[in-house]
Order: structure tokens, then C-alpha cells, then sequence
């Protein structure tokens, strides 16, 4: 599944479009096109957007350890809640965010590293109808993610207590999001220990996501872990207690599992209005 549609300007002034094929995402250079006055202004214009949230990135992160400030973070999510697919090269008339139909296998996740440097990366996220991001955590990050296209379904948490259990041991952890975001909408930002650090993606209608973290993973100093949640079934008496006192809604026994089968992320390459670092 997946598709031709609407056209992207990179800064050699090559037309791309997404394809989809086989269950993958595909940037596709196409011939230059000659364009009217008005587009040959908004392209020009657009990749002033991308280039204000980099250099604001550039001043709002300051490296591991750090926490940006309540002014910083405003500061992103004004630029982040402004942001629109065209500012990344996409629309909604792609195909792959036209189509209904479900593609055999495991609905495609693939991403699109814009850029990365020690303090914070820009990246996209494509889902296709019902792929899942599994449920993990953002180690001393903070992380800003704005949904840019299609309605995807977030379920979030945060750890109830600051100190890990031994290896192996599950964590108790209190629900923060569970609903359904339609875009446009606004930005989602969770910090190391609150908002929702960890987090899952289901996208109920293909989806388009821009995250900027800060830092970014490392796979020396914060490697992505990955979790389920338990049943109470599955819990000592003990465990189900704990749950059951602060309502078993909002509390739930999270086990770092491996890595899901099936939750192979395809990269691919960013072609959309380029930043100048
Ligand atoms: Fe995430």
C-alpha cells in the first residue's frame, strides 16, 4: 500500500513525493516543476519554519543532564504548535495518508532523522492505519512531539516511584495520557520523570509525528527500554494490592520486556526543506 501525492521541495529544488510500496515509505525524487509566483513563495518561506525550530533547539538544549525551562519549553511549543506538514515537506494529500485500506502483515513504522548533534534531534515518525510504536521510555529526556497528520492514540506514564526495582522486576507506574489526538493539534511534551515518559503510539489513521528530543537516545548513557503492562492475573497478591489502593485505572505493573517482534523501524531519508546548521 501506500503512494504517490502531493509534491516536496528540498533545497536543490528537486520535486519529491512519499511512496509506499511493499508496506515501505519512500521519499521519490521527481522532474522539477516550473511553479507560479505564489508556491515559488511559499517554498521559499516554509523552510524558515523548520530552520526557527532548529535554531531555537539549538538555544533551549543544553546537553545531558538538563531540563529546559518553563519559558524554553513554551518557546518550542509555540513553534511546534504553529508547525504544519508542508514545513517538512508532506501533506495530507499523499496517499499514504489517503488510504483506509489495511496492508497485509504488520502495519509499517519507518522514520526520518532531520537531524541529530549531542543536545537534540529532529525526527519523523510514519505509521501506517494501526502500526504501533511500542510501549518506552525516554531516559532524562525531554521530548516534544507534534502530531502532524492523522489521529493517533497515545497511552502514557509515569514511574510512581523515582528509585528502579531490581533487574527483571516489574515497576509501578500511573497512567498520564490515554486518548486520541487529531491533527492539527497541540504539541505533547513529557519530561524525564513527569508528562508521560513512557509512552506508546497507535496510530488509528496513517500518522505523521515530529519529535524533537533532548538529549537523544544514546546507547551508552540512554538507551530506549521497552515495556508491557501486566494483568492483574499475572501480579503477587502483594503487587495487586498496590494497584488496587491507588484505583486500578491509573496504576499498572509495567515489565521491561525485549524489544517486540514485528517493531522493525525502516529509515528513510528526509527530503523536505533543509536546515542550515
Ligand atoms: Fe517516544
Amino acid at each position: 500500500m501506500m503512494v504517490d501525492g502531493g509534491g516536496l521541495m528540498d533545497q536543490r529544488k528537486g520535486i519529491m513525493k512519499i511512496r509506499h510500496v511493499n508496506n515501505k515509505v519512500r521519499y521519490v525524487k521527481r522532474p522539477i516543476k516550473k511553479k507560479n509566483n505564489r508556491s515559488s513563495y511559499r517554498e521559499r518561506k516554509d523552510p524558515k519554519v523548520l530552520q526557527k525550530l532548529f535554531d531555537s533547539c539549538r538555544e533551549v538544549f543544553k546537553g545531558p543532564e538538563t531540563v529546559p525551562s518553563d519559558s524554553d519549553v513554551n518557546k518550542l511549543c509555540s513553534i511546534l504548535d504553529e508547525m504544519k506538514p508542508k514545513h517538512v515537506g508532506l501533506s495530507k494529500n499523499m496517499q499514504f495518508f489517503k488510504s483506509k485500506s489495511v496492508a497485509k502483515g504488520t502495519p509499517s513504522v519507518s522514520y526520518t532523522p532531520i537531524y541529530q548533534c549531542d543536545e537534540f534531534s529532529l525526527c519523523i515518525f510514519f505509521l501506517a492505519a494501526n502500526a504501533v510504536i511500542p510501549l518506552h521510555n525516554h531516559p532524562g529526556m525531554t521530548v516534544f512531539s507534534k502530531l502532524l497528520l492523522g489521529d493517533l492514540h497515545i497511552k502514557s506514564y509515569d514511574w510512581v516511584d523515582s528509585m528502579p526495582p531490581p533487574e527483571s522486576q516489574p515497576r509501578l507506574a500511573k497512567l498520564k495520557v490515554d486518548s486520541v489526538l487529531k491533527a492539527p493539534c497541540k504539541t505533547s511534551v513529557l519530561y524525564p520523570t513527569t508528562g508521560g515518559n513512557i509512552h506508546e503510539f497507535r496510530a488509528v489513521t496513517p500518522c505523521a509525528v515530529l519529535d524533537v528530543l533532548g538529549p537523544p537516545y544514546s546507547k551508552d548513557d540512554r538507551d530506549c527500554s521497552y515495556y508491557k503492562e501486566l494483568q492483574h492475573s499475572a501480579l503477587s497478591d502483594g503487587e495487586s494490592s498496590r494497584v488496587n489502593e491507588g484505583g486500578s485505572d491509573y496504576l499498572r505493573w509495567l515489565k521491561e520486556i525485549e524489544l517486540p517482534q514485528n517493531s522493525h523501524m525502516e529509515r528513510i531519508d528526509y527530503w523536505g526543506p533543509q536546515i542550515v546548521d
